[in-house]
C-alpha cells in the first residue's frame, strides 16, 4: 500500500456522491477556496480556483508538486478560452472544433491576469474542456476556470478512481466527487498551439493520428524539451515497487527469472498483452494481475493495475510493450516514466523497504 506521507493539518475528507446534491457541495467547497477531486473521463483531477493564489500554493503542498509544473486549466465550453488565452488561435480552433470537449489540452499564450502559480512562471496557459458530464456539471455550476492536475500525489501513478485518490491524498483535501471509475484512463494529448503547426508535448488519450488526420498533416512534431514541456522533467507515475517492461510475449519468462534467487515469500505482478496461450506457464509466486487485449484496454487499466499490483504486495511488476503507435505511443511513454520513477534497476532481491 501507498505509505505517501499526508502533508499539513489533517482534513476529515468528504466523500461526495457524483449525483446533483454531491455537486453542489463541490461547488461550495470550490468557491471556499478549497481542494476538490472531480472526476474526468481521463483520470480524477484535484481542482482549485485558478484565480486564488493562496488556493493554488496548498493545492502544490497537498500533491507535493514542484511549482515550476503548471497546471491545466479546465473551463466548461470553449467561449471561456478567452478568460484565460491571450491569443486563440486559428490551430486552436481547429483542434477544439475537432476533440473538445474531450481529452485534449491546448497551450496558449496566457492573459496577462492568469496567475503565474497556475503556468508555472511561464506565459503559456493549458486549457482543456473536459467530456465528463459531472465535471461539466461543476464548472458550469461555479463559474470559473479551475486548474486540476491529476489527484495523485506527485510522481505516483495518476488515478481513476475516487479510492485512488484517497489512497493518496486522504486527510489532505477537502473532499472527493465520486462518479465511479474515469473511462479514459490516461491523461489528456497536450499540444502547444500557438503557432500554425501543432507540437505534441505530451501524448495521451488522443493519437497523434488522430490529430494528423483532422488537420491534413501527415505527421506531428513533438517536443521533449523539459522548458516546453515542464512535466517530463519530473518523474511520474511510478508505483512503489520496480516497474520492468517485456518484450511481447516475454512478461511471464521476464517475471519468473526476476523471482530467482528472491526471498521465498517475494512475488512478482505481470500484465500480458494479447497472450497467445491462454494458461501462462508461470510459477506459483508470479501473480498474473491482468490480460489485456491491446493497447487500448491498456490504456484504460494500467494506473490502476499498478495501484493493483501495490495493494497485492508485489515485489516487482512486469508490463509487456505494445507498439508505439495509436494510443500505444502514450502508453509507453507512461510505462517509460513509470519504470524510470520505480528505479528499475533494483530487483526484487533487495529488502524490499
Ligand atoms: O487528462 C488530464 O490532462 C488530467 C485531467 C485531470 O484533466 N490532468 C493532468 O494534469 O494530467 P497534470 O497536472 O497531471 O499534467 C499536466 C501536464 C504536465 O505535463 C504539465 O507540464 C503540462 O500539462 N502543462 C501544463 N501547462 C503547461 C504549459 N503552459 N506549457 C506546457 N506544458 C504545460
Ligand atoms: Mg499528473
Amino acid at each position: 500500500m501507498s505509505t505517501a506521507s499526508r502533508p499539513g493539518p489533517h482534513l476529515a475528507t468528504e466523500r461526495l456522491p457524483g449525483d446533483a446534491a454531491g455537486i453542489a457541495r463541490a461547488i461550495e467547497l470550490l468557491r471556499d477556496g478549497r481542494l476538490v477531486a472531480i472526476p474526468t473521463e481521463t483520470v480524477y483531477g484535484l481542482a482549485v480556483r485558478a484565480d486564488d493564489d493562496a488556493a493554488l500554493a496548498r493545492l502544490f503542498a497537498a500533491k507535493g508538486r514542484p511549482a515550476d509544473n503548471p497546471l491545466i486549466v479546465h473551463v466548461a465550453s470553449l467561449s471561456a478560452l478567452d478568460e484565460v488565452a491571450a491569443e486563440v488561435t486559428p490551430l486552436a480552433r481547429t483542434l477544439l472544433q475537432h476533440f473538445s470537449p474531450g481529452p485534449l489540452t491546448i497551450v496558449l499564450r496566457a492573459r496577462d491576469d492568469v496567475l503565474r502559480s497556475v503556468t508555472g512562471g511561464l506565459d503559456t496557459v493549458a486549457v482543456r474542456v473536459p467530456a465528463h458530464p459531472v465535471a461539466l456539471a461543476v464548472l458550469d455550476g461555479l463559474g470559473l476556470p479551475l486548474a486540476a492536475p491529476s489527484a495523485n500525489r506527485s510522481s505516483r501513478p495518476s488515478p481513476t478512481t475516487a479510492a485512488h485518490v484517497l489512497a493518496d491524498l486522504d486527510g489532505a483535501i477537502a473532499a472527493v466527487l465520486d462518479a465511479g471509475p474515469s473511462t479514459g484512463g490516461l491523461e489528456s494529448t497536450v499540444v502547444d498551439a500557438r503557432g500554425s503547426a501543432p507540437i505534441v508535448l505530451r501524448d495521451g488519450g488522443i493519437s497523434r493520428e488522430r490529430i494528423a488526420a483532422a488537420l491534413g498533416l501527415a505527421t506531428l512534431a513533438s517536443t521533449t524539451d523539459a522548458g516546453a514541456s515542464p512535466g517530463t522533467r519530473h518523474h511520474h507515475y511510478a508505483p512503489s515497487m520496480p516497474l520492468h517492461v517485456a518484450q511481447p510475449g516475454a512478461g511471464a519468462t521476464m517475471a519468473t527469472a526476476l523471482l530467482a534467487g528472491a526471498h521465498p515469500d517475494a512475488t512478482v505482478a505481470l500484465v500480458r498483452v494479447a497472450p497467445r496461450d491462454a494458461a501462462p506457464r508461470v510459477v506459483d509466486r508470479v501473480r498474473l494481475l491482468a490480460d489485456v487485449a491491446d493497447a487500448e484496454e491498456l490504456a484504460t487499466r494500467l494506473f490502476s493495475l499498478l495501484r493493483e499490483a501495490e495493494d497485492a504486495d508485489a515485489r516487482a511488476i512486469v508490463v509487456e510493450a505494445v507498439a508505439e503507435t495509436g494510443v500505444g505511443r502514450a502508453v509507453m511513454d507512461r510505462l517509460t516514466r513509470a519504470a524510470a520513477g520505480s528505479r528499475a534497476s533494483d530487483d526484487v532481491r533487495g529488502s524490499g523497504a
